[in-house]
């Protein structure tokens, strides 16, 4: 059986930020209450031109230098997001289009816990041979179904996205174990009513049905339920016990909810990965933006035991349990290697990263050109019909001249 382990990773955070003081200025809120109920200080939002597309895009790149590996190398695109740019087509098809890849693409919808279900599937993916490389993203736009004027759901939420290449390998790394749930009586706690089982209207509009809505008690009890219960299987399918796991990245959706699954899990807090007061809830994007920073700030060593978490609308919950390794390491026997092993391992990665930006502004390159090329032979072609077409009305008038003749 073929492993999944993740050789590439890359995050993108829109620049504009909005802090609680500003939401004070636009609902009756403090930001007081916002830090001490949910640990958020601030969130991303979207500006004009950017979409969960665009974002996934720039996440992804980025995740294709990080593992030297070029958009033709992809073998399947998996795409979790609740806020796609439009309902049809599937935003993973665009993104497949930004990148110039070549492969299959899909858009997948579970919620905040998209980014695992899409990470089990590409295990899935690769466990059977099927694939090699499989770019799975979790992004949201979310903002743009926020309710402004909610107090309840605006404070929560922000945008973002997070990517990172899942690769073959033989090793028993990568992604070892998962576990994917759903309850779907639990589908009123959380939801956007707007989409194929409602015509909009002016009606729905003045509703708001195109809004977040949410029960943020039960989601909360929900949440507080089943992290700690998914992570513990997650961990025990893996054969581990949770005093094996090195880092716990949860999804960030309320400070208090991370404390409580870690009480559940006996982890202390220097063991569980929080960024949720820089981005607040970027629901499918909240995993993997949450990883990528956690390996930028080198809490992910070899062979450490990350254990990913999250619930989120349906009401689903997911976890996974992955052995950190990005390379095949022939030195790794002796820690006296190690840091001959760290200087090659980075001297590795900024060739990759210089390989693949050239490569990349090469394949641009030649994208435009092409493109060029083809409008230049149009206008050609166009031109030279243009030209030939009193030629064309004289002998078209001679050979009717003759035939009457
Ligand atoms: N500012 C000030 N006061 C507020 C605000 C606000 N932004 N929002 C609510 N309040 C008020 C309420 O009106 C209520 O007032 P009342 O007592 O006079 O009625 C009071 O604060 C307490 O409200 P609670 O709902 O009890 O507050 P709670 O401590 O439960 O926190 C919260 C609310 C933060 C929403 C919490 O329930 C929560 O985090 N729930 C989970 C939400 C979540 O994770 N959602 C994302 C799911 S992931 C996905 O798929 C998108």
């Amino acid at each position: 059986m073929k492993y999944g382990r993740i050789v590439g990773w890359g995050k993108h955070a829109p620049a504009r930020v909005l802090t609680n003081a500003d939401l004070a200025n636009m609902v009756d809120t403090s930001d007081e209450w916002i830090v001490t109920r949910t640990g958020i200080r601030q969130r991303h939002i979207a500006g004009a031109g950017e979409t969960t597309a665009t974002m996934s895009a720039a996440a992804s790149r980025a995740a294709l230098a990080q593992a030297g590996l070029l958009p033709k190398d992809l073998d399947l695109i998996i795409l979790a997001t609740t806020s796609p740019d439009s309902l049809l087509p599937a935003a993973s098809s665009l993104v497949q289009e930004m990148l110039g890849a070549k492969c299959g693409a899909f858009q997948l919808q579970a919620g905040c816990t998209g980014f695992v279900y899409g990470l089990a599937t590409a295990q899935a993916f690769i466990s059977t041979g099927l694939h090699k490389n499989v770019l799975v993203i979790g992004t949201e736009t979310i903002s743009r179904n926020v309710d402004w004027k909610d107090r309840e759901t605006c404070v929560l939420f922000g945008d973002g996205a997070g990517a990172v290449i899942v690769q073959a390998c033989d090793e028993p790394t990568g992604v070892l174990s998962f576990v994917l749930g759903s309850d779907g009586s639990g589908a009123p706690h959380l939801h956007i009513k707007m989409g194929a089982g409602e015509v909009i209207t002016p009606e729905t509009i003045q509703r708001g049905d195109h809004f977040v809505r949410m029960n943020g008690r039960e989601v909360f009890k929900f949440a507080t339920r089943v992290m700690g219960q998914a992570a513990t299987e997650a961990v025990l399918q893996a054969g581990m016990s949770l005093a094996d796991i090195d880092l716990l990245i949860p999804h960030q959706a309320n400070l208090r909810i991370i404390e409580l699954a870690a009480r559940h899990l006996n982890l202390p807090m220097d063991k569980v990965f929080v960024n949720i007061q820089d981005y607040g809830n970027t629901s499918a994007a909240s995993i993997p933006i949450a990883l990528v920073e956690a390996i930028e700030q080198g809490r992910c060593h070899e062979g450490d035991n990350l254990c990913l978490v999250g619930f989120g609308a349906g009401l689903t919950w997911a976890a996974a349990v992955i052995r950190w390794g990005v390379s095949e390491r022939p030195f790794a026997m002796s820690s006296l290697f190690t840091p001959v092993v760290r200087v090659r391992e980075r001297a590795q990665v900024t060739l990759r990263v210089v390989q693949t930006a050239a490569a990349m502004q090469v394949m641009t390159a030649r994208r435009a050109l092409t493109k060029r090329t083809a409008k230049a032979v149009q206008t050609v072609k166009a031109k030279a019909s243009e030209a030939l077409l009193p030629l064309y009305a004289r002998v078209d008038k001679r050979y009717t001249r003759d035939k009457r003749d």
